[in-house]
């Protein structure tokens, strides 16, 4: 495949060298295309097919792939459905509804219409990944090589240290997440500076609501920031890639934050701020296990001239992901996948919604119960992070008087309390996480009066 439309857009010039090499070759989809059109006897495929008859007693007539029979006592869905492949970047129905819900979660309505048509036009179609973290892997992959820095905040999920240091051998420029209580938008601003200095790009990754803070951007803040990014790619003149994890996009619990994710507001923008939407059914519908998300590019109407230009930019894009999905992982599970097109098609987005909203008000209630109980605690050596959704609140501790680790070893053995604790002082953390999408809300003022005693004893 030629790369001809994706090599004219500042995308190509932001990606590794992985993100270059990679494509889908024609292989075997090429030669079971050909063949669905032009053979009378198909021998393409590399899954067993059968008459159903002839591998299940009592089965019919019809052309089946093969499976074992005690499979159907467990789901209502279709062997035909659940039991084949998926195509590489995922099933084309689930893929397309995804952007539906995408678009819906963007809270357009008709009075945004030219902001509607740039959505639906400019972005792709989402590509399914195992899960987030999935995404997240492949999203770094294409845009870092082992020499390059991503500039993530220092209050972040481990995982992404997993994926950039241990995996590909990145480097990070952390930024201090707050300062004042509000986010640090000009500690970014700095690590931008520096990271546009010696590389041609830049690249960084925001995840609101954030894991461990659980802080989301107030409206004021998120503005802010899109008018940062603007200016600093103005200045720079390099792409600034902005990988927005939204795991926990649904979740937020006060009115005067950024209700939706970041991602909109950077894809309105005409300058090479570029988002990259990594988001999935996990949290967002409450399937951990189900390990479908999407990989969903925005991109700029000044890259191409034409619809038949975009529409062939879009497929290089698509074909360089579905490279990395085949090199990974080849394709996602088909089960879920088929779920989540059934969920969407057969119930509709708000009954969905209507659904979720049971496990939201449960949620919110923890989050403002928890809050307000750590408010009642008077000990100087802890402040709690800002935090207006998604799953946790973090505690700082005085690294002075008490370190996170040694905490949560007390708290457990002398209180029987878990939490995590996460102690990295080379960048200036040391504190403790509270799961409390995990806590009854009847257990949380004792789960809070406990922390306090804990802490009186150092
Ligand atoms: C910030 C963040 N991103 C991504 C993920 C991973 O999501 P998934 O389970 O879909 O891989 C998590 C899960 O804990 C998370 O906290």
């Amino acid at each position: 495949m030629k790369f001809n439309y994706i090599q004219n857009t500042p995308l190509y010039s932001a990606l590794s060298e992985i993100g270059k090499r990679i494509f889908l070759p024609d292989g075997i989809f090429y030669w079971s295309g050909r063949a669905k059109n032009e053979a009378e006897l198909i021998g393409t495929l590399g899954a067993a097919y059968g008459y159903e008859k002839d591998f299940i007693e009592g089965g019919n007539s019809d052309w089946l792939p093969c499976y074992l029979k005690e499979i159907t006592d467990f789901s209502k869905l279709s062997v035909k459905e659940i039991i084949p492949y998926t195509s590489i970047g995922g099933l084309l129905e689930t893929r397309k509804i995804w952007k539906e819900w995408i678009i819906k979660k963007s809270q357009y309505n008709q009075k945004d219409d030219s902001l509607l048509h740039r959505l639906e036009k400019y972005i792709t179609t989402p590509i399914i990944t195992g899960g987030v973290t999935n995404g997240i892997f492949q999203a770094c992959s294409m845009f870092l090589d082992a020499s390059d820095y991503i500039i993530v905040p220092n209050k972040r999920w481990g995982n992404y240290d997993n994926i950039i240091y241990k995996f590909i051998g990145a480097k990070t420029q952390s930024f201090e997440f707050f300062k004042d209580s509000e986010m640090n938008i000009k500690g970014l601003k700095t690590a931008i500076e520096k990271i546009a200095k010696i590389q041609e790009k830049v690249v960084l990754l925001l995840n609101f609501p954030n894991n461990p803070t659980g802080y989301v951007p107030t409206k004021e803040e998120a503005s802010n920031l899109v008018e940062m990014l603007k200016e600093s790619q103005i200045t720079h003149k390099k792409p600034i890639i902005v990988l927005v994890d939204d795991a926990y996009e649904p979740y937020v619990y006060k009115d005067n934050v950024l209700n939706r994710s970041i991602f909109y507001d950077l894809h309105q923008l005409d300058e090479n701020v570029i988002p990259i939407k990594l988001d999935g059914i996990t949290k967002e519908l409450l399937i951990y296990g189900g390990r479908v998300g999407f990989i969903t590019i925005g991109l700029k109407p000044s890259w191409i001239i034409d619809d038949t230009e975009l529409q062939n930019l879009k497929e290089e894009i698509h074909n360089k992901l579905e490279g990395f999905i085949r090199a990974t992982i080849s394709n996602c599970n088909s089960f879920y996948q088929v779920l989540v097109h059934k969920l969407f098609e057969e119930n509709g987005f708000e009954q969905i919604i209507k659904s979720r909203e049971e496990v939201y008000r449960l949620l919110k209630i923890r989050y403002e119960t928890i809050n307000s109980e750590l408010r009642k605690i008077n000990n100087p050596n802890i402040s709690i992070d800002p935090n207006s959704g998604g799953f946790f609140v973090f505690i700082n501790l005085n690294s002075t008087k008490i370190k996170a680790r040694e905490f949560a070893d007390h708290l457990l053995k002398e209180y029987r309390v878990g939490i995590i604790p996460i102690e990295k002082l080379d960048e200036n953390i040391n504190g403790v996480r509270i799961a409390y999408c995990s806590i009854d809300l009847s257990k949380i003022p004792e789960l809070v009066k406990r922390i306090d005693l804990a802490l009186k004893d150092f």
